[in-house]
């Protein structure tokens, strides 16, 4: 075994010989040279290959790639192959397959057809991480684990008679007894008491909406078991491989949440993640910057792993633009800002066959001699230069609470609206104060908050006793919090908690809301300063308006019937059903606040609360008189050194005042940092 590369940045990605023809293997090991690259994956979706008849294990292949990247001094990040089972496996145990909602068959023929339940599948693929680890423990390449891949990808939830009995023993486990089921679930409601485990079932397709503690439960129960398959898999390996880090690649993207990360996060040796872009997403780069917030968040602030993303285009959208040349480089060297020490990818080579033919690579189908192979070395020189960084971690003192549950219990069914995301607002506010130039962290409520000087709650429906306490005991302790509109409604079972809304926090907050009014599409509604409350605060004045009546804006998405108990008023709807109700309150608690927005503001308007928040805070922006369409992100050693990312998000050349060290390009900027259209600068601040 080998340590993983330091003293630069790690730089690679997925390589799958299998692919190729050995001729190819020799000039894969000189381009990757050229290119800088320092690590591989290897042998994600192998397992037909090493395994092509039960028992029957064929690692001649695998034994020559491994020594061909000792020999070249790259380190393997080796996969234990069990992402997807081979054609032998299933034929042999259909029952292995998994199914949809409506009973459907999920065939083979693609990837990942595997029930998560399944016993038979679980054995298959201990055997094979068994046989892989006692060849591979020690080989000098061998740097870290890799465990399956992108778990849940394609086959959670699955709805068959297998995940069907382990529900009803992970419901056993859970509530002991058919009556503390029946109370979670509040099954008094249409007729569904039950009297007997046996008649659970998964929430399979139904006439009308489900039960939703029983939905909340099952994503629970999903990700559940996809983590004891991964801990079945890392035991094996800390027997027979120890001292060899293990992780498995998350997902940390918009659009995937069938894993609750923050119990999976504590289980791997370092966290690593996948993030690719979709096309279609507005604010794109912001989305780039807040998944690397919540990848750092899940990470503990410690530096993560880049496992996958893509030097170009992807294949899996309707249309899959290509990333401008230069992009490539923008967006690994912004995962890195936000705390990537490793620059991975999917995949080393572009296939010419298969599912992903038409997936970009870091050598294209164009060859070594194109202007993306270019690029993908100048990028591994930039990893080179950037090793310097490597260990450091990112300085917040705004914390934005993520929390998968509450996200599946808002996200379920049968809702006030289904419009009112929470990663809707979670992202407004990272971005919002991205553009001021401050750095969030993404973290979840049962994070060490006192770290943090603001924390915003966005949009946190679902929440213990134990999370609404901490966050109430950090405002009393200092801390500026924000609560946003449908936050504290409910408790873990997903049961409303009573007595007017925000239940969680409406004592902290000093408001109560009777009804909500949410918006529809497209709709808007305008919201005014509002008078001196009472405290005698100008509510105006804490928002960037002068005098009480001034529009401040207007809101959508959400409105509702909020009044003050203890609170100062600071806006209200100027129209609508809720005209005059409060739709943005303080109260000062300890040596802290709380604030309360009630509605998803326009750009302007939310920047102007997070101006005020961030005020009362003292907090300030990484760079002062930061351009438009750059961010700002610094990164800090123990030692102290400190370094500042500056991305520019935009389509031309900007000049940001700011000097220090350009270590990409080794020049000293005097107070003008300049970037090229979509560049990166990063300076060692003296
Ligand atoms: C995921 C998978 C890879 C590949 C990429 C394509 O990240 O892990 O194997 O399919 O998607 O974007
Ligand atoms: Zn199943």
């Amino acid at each position: 075994m080998r340590a993983w590369p330091t003293g630069r940045l790690a730089y690679g990605g997925d390589y799958n010989p299998e692919q190729w023809p050995r001729a190819i293997w020799r000039a894969d090991v000189d381009l990757m040279h050229r290119a800088g690259v320092s690590f591989v994956t290897l042998g994600v979706f192998s397992w037909s290959w090493l395994e092509p008849h039960k028992g029957e294990y064929e690692f001649g292949w695998l034994d020559d790639v491994m020594d061909l990247m000792a020999e070249a001094d790259i380190a393997v990040d080796l996969a234990t192959a069990t992402a997807s089972p081979p054609p032998w496996l299933t034929t042999a145990y259909p029952d292995i397959l998994p199914r949809t909602a409506d009973g459907v068959i999920m065939w083979p023929g693609s990837r990942q057809s595997w029930c998560p339940s399944s016993p038979i599948f679980a054995d298959a693929s201990r055997a094979l991480v068994t046989q892989l680890a006692q060849r591979y423990h020690s080989h000098p390449a061998l740097a870290m684990w890799h465990i399956s891949n992108e778990y849940a990808c394609h086959n959670l939830p699955c709805y068959c008679d297998t995940c069907a009995a382990a529900f009803r023993t992970w419901l056993q486990n859970r509530y002991g007894t058919t009556d503390a089921l029946n109370h979670a679930w509040g099954t008094a409601f249409w007729s569904q008491r039950y009297t007997d485990f046996e008649q659970v079932l998964p929430p399979r397709r139904t006439p009308t909406f489900h039960n939703p503690t029983q939905v909340l439960d099952y994503h629970r129960f999903g990700s559940d078991t996809l983590l004891g398959l991964y801990r079945g898999e890392r035991t094996i390996l800390a027997d027979l491989s120890p001292g060899v880090p293990v992780t498995t690649n998350f997902m940390t993207m918009t659009g995937f949440r069938l894993l609750d990360y923050n119990q999976w996060a504590p289980e791997q040796d370092v966290v690593s993640t996948d993030h690719y872009r979709v096309a279609a997403l507005p604010n794109a780069t912001a989305e780039l910057s807040f998944q690397g917030a919540v990848t750092r968040g899940l990470a503990g602030g410690a530096p993560w792993l880049l496992m996958e993303h893509s030097t170009s285009a992807v294949n899996w959208q309707p249309v899959n633009p290509a990333k401008p040349l230069g992009g490539t480089i923008h967006d690994s060297l912004t995962h890195v800002a936000n705390g990537a020490d490793t620059i991975g990818y999917f995949q080393w080579r572009a296939s010419r066959a298969g599912a992903e033919k038409w997936h970009s690579a870091l050598v294209p189908h164009a060859g070594a001699d194109s202007a993306r192979f270019a690029e993908v070395c100048r990028l591994g020189a930039a990893a080179a230069a950037l090793g310097e960084v490597a260990g450091s971690r990112v300085e917040a003192a705004v914390a934005i609470l993520y929390d998968f549950q509450a996200l599946w219990a808002a996200s379920g069914p049968a809702m006030p609206s289904a419009a009112a995301d929470y990663p809707e607002m979670a992202q407004a506010v990272h971005k919002s104060l991205r553009d001021m130039g401050i750095t969030a962290d993404v973290v979840h409520p049962s994070a060490d908050l006192s770290r943090y000087r603001v924390i915003v709650v966005p949009t946190l429906y679902l929440v213990t006793d134990e999370h609404a306490a901490a966050i109430a005991a950090a405002a009393e302790a200092g801390a500026q919090v924000l609560v946003t509109y449908f936050s504290g409604i409910s408790d873990e079972h997903d049961h409303i908690r009573l007595g007017g809304y925000p239940g969680a926090f409406r004592e902290l907050l000093g408001v109560r809301v009777e009804e909500f009014n949410p918006l529809l599409d497209g709709d808007e509604v305008g919201l005014l300063a509002a008078g001196p409350g009472r405290s005698n605060e100008a509510g105006a004045a804490a928002t960037g308006a002068d005098t009480a009546g001034a529009d401040v804006g207007t809101g959508r998405r959400w409105s509702e019937w909020c009044a003050v108990t203890d609170a100062a008023p600071l806006w209200t709807y100027a129209g609508g059903p809720c005209a005059g109700s409060v739709a943005l309150a303080r109260r000062h608690t300890g040596s802290g606040a709380a604030w309360y927005l009630g509605t998803l503001p326009d750009e302007a308007a939310l920047a102007n609360v997070l101006a005020s928040i961030t005020e009362a805070a003292g907090v300030g922006p990484v760079v002062a008189e930061l351009p438009v369409g750059v961010e700002a992100i610094r990164r800090r050693a123990a030692d102290g050194r400190s370094w500042v990312f500056l991305l520019n998000h935009t389509d031309d050349p900007i000049t940001v005042p700011l000097s220090g060290f350009d270590v990409l390009t080794g020049a000293v900027t005097d107070g003008h940092a300049a970037l090229t259209a979509g560049g990166v600068a990063v300076l060692r601040e003296e």
